[in-house]
């Protein structure tokens, strides 16, 4: 049966229906209004083909009959049913379960509900049903109508008409005004979700009536005041949700005797004070997140009480003093996040006790002394490691053994000393390595260049020097795409053999279509790079590349094969010793929005061909020794002098100099030789010239880099967990 339904669900993939009845085959009442449903609906697909009166019931495509032969579970694909349909559906007698979720059903939700006396379950979620909140049959236990577009309050009336419900759902919609105290009225009520509207006010007291309540979802809505001492009588409850809401006050300490209590989420609220001792009583809690909020004090020792908890997440306060040690006799810990908070002295070592921890994230703080050498190889779940901005010394431990497990290593801005450490090799998932902004010294890593997945590299603002080689591996860095080597003491030539083989930064007709940000379920990965002009912290679109080289002291030509790296966004390779001519293959370079070649000793002409980079919205020739004209028209006619300041002969727009003969050269003598140069393979006929530039394009795409804040929001995060959760209890109930 889970075969059917899954090849039924992978062939028709589309949206399906899903209804649940039970009534008995003999009843031909029920087929018939099968039938006439099905003639009233769009089947282009052919699914229903078989539902006639010759074929048994229980063979009729998307049904499933239980052992007694009563039908189970019905499942259609959805083309677009209407209000009237759906009416149609509620009038099916004997009906006890209707899912409809995740359907394109649109128009207001039909009043007749209300008549379907023996529904008990009915799940519209995600469709685009308007209008208000509709009243209810008494029958009705679980009624979820989330991620809709209802309007208006919710009707007070609610708390009678739905009087025995277990289960209300109408997060994601746009309701406002404040959540009816009358909701208190419904007794049997475990879960309610109002997550995702813009109600206001505060917190009614009287929900403290509801003694069998388990789940409240209350985050993303404009909710003020404090949080009710009363909430306390809620023994049951174990999920506490009222994020991104407008709370202030202290954390009331009565929480403290919620002792069912697994989930605790407060984060993105106004709350202050210490934090209540009462918290660290609820021995049973597995997620506490009170981050983003203005407490105070230090963490205390007493989290070690906490026996159950996985995930910790206090950044963006107020806290101070050390680290607690109790984190190591925390047998379940995986996520500790205290980034933003003015934590000081050292990591204490006892942190390498806890094996089961994963994501450790201290970014941030006043945090200083060495890195515990143990932090390299105590754990092989560890993933990610962020002690950016913080005041360590020292040098990086060398104890990366052969089962590290880390993907991220985010040291940036420490006074970090020494040269990096051969046994970061040993850590083969490494996705991402910051270390710029430290005092190291030594030579260009090359032997990282097998990381098969490393992505980004920064090692910017440091001393280290030498030229840039690889191993001896055919495609070095095969991952790379975000390189910053800015600021250091790198010399010698552009490291062509390197850049020829950056395989993630080529297009090789792999399409990345959908914007993704590079993250894990508790981390999303950022970084500081100098984009167009300013310093600023991003987090990473998958599609992000970019290569700063900026500030060293390279010579020699910009190497053609540059103009391999087709998917690149940014270049700088300003503030070195570059000579020679500026390649005509860079034009195609077609997604690149910012290219620095300022500072450096680079003659000839500006290449016509440049004027293909479409998307380019920041251009700085600066101080090289350029000459002739300035190419004109597309992108070129946005640039304004100062991206040609202190060169030798340049004329045209937008220089006050005017060019003497207008005829450029295009055959010049030198650019033939580079055309030809057949060590570079470059092949001119597969440039695809992009039509369309504008201001639009390009300050759509630079938005999209940085308003992100963290990643994707949680709340979708949260709820869908949530939601499959829920869903796996009901299908258990059957
Ligand atoms: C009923 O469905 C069966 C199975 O698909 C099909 O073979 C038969 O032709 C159908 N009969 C009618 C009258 O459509
Ligand atoms: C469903 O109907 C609405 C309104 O007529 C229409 O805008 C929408 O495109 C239709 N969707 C599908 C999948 O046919
Ligand atoms: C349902 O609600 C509407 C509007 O709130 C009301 O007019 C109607 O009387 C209600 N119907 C029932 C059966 O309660
Ligand atoms: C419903 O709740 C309100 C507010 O809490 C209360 O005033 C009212 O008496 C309750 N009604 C019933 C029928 O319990
Ligand atoms: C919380 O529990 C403690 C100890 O069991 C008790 O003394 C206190 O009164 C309780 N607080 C509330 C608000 O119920
Ligand atoms: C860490 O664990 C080891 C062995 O399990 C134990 O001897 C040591 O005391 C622990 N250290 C701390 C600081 O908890
Ligand atoms: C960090 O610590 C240093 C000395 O330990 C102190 O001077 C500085 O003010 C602290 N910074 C913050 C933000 O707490
Ligand atoms: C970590 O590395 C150090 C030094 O190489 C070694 O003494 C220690 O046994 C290693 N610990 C683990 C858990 O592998
Ligand atoms: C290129 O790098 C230099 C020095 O690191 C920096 O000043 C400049 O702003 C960068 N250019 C761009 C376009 O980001
Ligand atoms: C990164 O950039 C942000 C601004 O976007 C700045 O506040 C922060 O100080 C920078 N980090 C470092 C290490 O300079
Ligand atoms: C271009 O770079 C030079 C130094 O390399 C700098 O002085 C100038 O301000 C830059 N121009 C623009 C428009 O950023
Ligand atoms: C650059 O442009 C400004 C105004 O747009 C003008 O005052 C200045 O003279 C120009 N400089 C050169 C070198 O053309």
């Amino acid at each position: 049966m889970l075969n059917k339904r899954a090849k039924v669900h992978s062939l028709l993939s589309m949206f399906m229906v899903l209804l649940v009845l039970n009534f008995s085959l003999s009843q031909v009442d029920e087929l018939k209004l099968l039938l006439s449903f099905k003639s009233s609906i769009n089947d282009p697909s052919g699914f229903l083909s078989n539902w006639n009166s010759s074929t048994p019931l229980c063979l009729w495509h998307g049904i499933t009959c239980n052992k007694f032969s009563k039908v189970k579970i019905i499942q259609l694909t959805n083309k677009n049913i209407s209000r009237a349909i759906l009416s149609s559906i509620f009038h099916l007698p004997k009906i006890e379960s209707i899912d409809l979720s995740t359907n394109n059903l649109f128009g207001e939700i039909p009043y007749d509900m209300a008549f379907s006396m023996s529904l008990q379950y009915l799940n519209l979620n995600q469709n685009y049903l308007t209008d208000t909140v509709p009243n209810c049959s008494t029958s009705l236990e679980i009624l979820d109508l989330s991620a809709n577009s209802l309007s208006g309050k919710i009707p007070p009336q609610i708390g009678v008409e739905c009087s025995n419900l277990k289960e209300l759902d109408l997060g994601g919609n746009y309701l406002v005004g404040r959540i009816p105290s009358s909701i208190s009225n419904i007794s049997s009520l475990q879960a309610l979700t109002l997550a995702g509207n813009k109600l206001i006010g505060q917190i009614p007291r009287e929900l403290s009536k509801l003694k069998s309540m388990k789940w409240i979802y209350f985050g993303y809505n404009h909710l003020s005041g404090e949080i009710p001492q009363e909430l306390v009588d809620l023994v049951s409850l174990n999920h506490l949700d009222l994020v991104y809401n407008n709370l202030n006050g202290q954390i009331p300490s009565s929480l403290g005797n919620l002792t069912n209590l697994q989930y605790l989420f407060l984060y993105r609220n106004k709350l202050t004070g210490l934090l209540p001792r009462s918290i660290f009583g609820l021995k049973k809690l597995v997620e506490l997140d009170l981050s983003e909020n203005y407490l105070l004090g230090e963490i205390p020792e007493l989290i070690i009480e906490l026996r159950s908890l996985q995930v910790l997440h206090l950044y963006s306060n107020n806290f101070i003093g050390k680290i607690p040690n109790a984190l190591a006799y925390l047998p379940y810990i995986q996520v500790v996040s205290f980034y933003s908070n003015s934590l000081t002295e050292e990591i204490p070592s006892s942190i390498c006790n806890t094996s089961s921890i994963e994501v450790l994230d201290l970014f941030d703080n006043n945090l200083s002394g060495i890195i515990p050498p143990c932090l390299g190889n105590f754990s092989k779940g560890l993933s990610i490691l962020d002690l950016e901005m913080n005041s360590f010394h020292g040098t990086i431990p060398e104890t990366f053994g052969e089962d590290c497990g880390l993907r991220n290593l985010n040291l940036n801005g420490n006074k970090l000393e020494g040269s990096l450490p051969r046994s970061l090799a040993n850590c083969k998932n490494l996705e991402m390595m910051d270390i710029g902004d430290n005092k190291l010294n030594g030579a260009f890593p090359y032997w990282l260049d097998t990381l098969s997945k490393l992505q980004v590299l920064v090692l910017r603002s440091n001393k280290l020097r030498g030229i840039l080689q690889s191993s001896k591996t055919i495609h070095p860095f095969p991952k790379l795409r975000i390189l910053d080597l800015a600021n250091n003491e790198f010399t010698g030539p552009m490291p062509k053999g390197i850049i020829k083989n950056m395989k993630a930064m080529m297009n090789l007709g792999e399409q990345h279509s959908s914007l993704q940000y590079m993250q894990g379920r508790y981390y999303s990965y950022h970084v500081n790079l100098t984009v167009k002009g300013f310093y600023i912290k991003l987090h990473i679109l998958t599609t992000f590349t970019s290569i700063d080289l900026s500030n060293n002291n390279f010579h020699g030509e910009i190497p053609n094969v540059i103009g391999k790296l087709s998917l690149l966004r940014g270049l700088n390779l300003s503030h070195n010793s570059l000579s020679g001519h500026i390649p005509m293959s860079m034009g195609n370079l077609a997604n690149l929005e910012w290219l620095d070649l300022s500072s450096n000793q680079l003659t000839g002409q500006i290449p016509d061909q440049l004027k293909d980079m479409t998307f380019l919205a920041f251009l700085n020739l600066s101080y090289n020794q350029l000459t002739g004209p300035i190419p004109q028209g597309k992108q070129f006619n946005t640039f304004e002098n100062g991206s040609y300041e202190g060169n030798l002969a340049l004329c045209g727009l937008p220089l006050s100099k005017s060019c003497k003969n207008d005829g450029r050269k295009q055959s010049s003598p030198s650019f033939l030789k580079e055309a030809n140069d057949s060590e570079t393979e470059i092949n001119f006929g597969w440039k695809v010239v992009l039509m369309g530039y504008g201001c639009g394009i390009i300050f759509g795409v630079v938005i999209g880099y940085v308003t992100f804040r963290n990643g994707e929001p949680k709340w979708f995060v949260t709820l869908y967990g949530v939601k499959y959760h829920r869903k796996g209890r009901r299908c258990s109930r059957n």
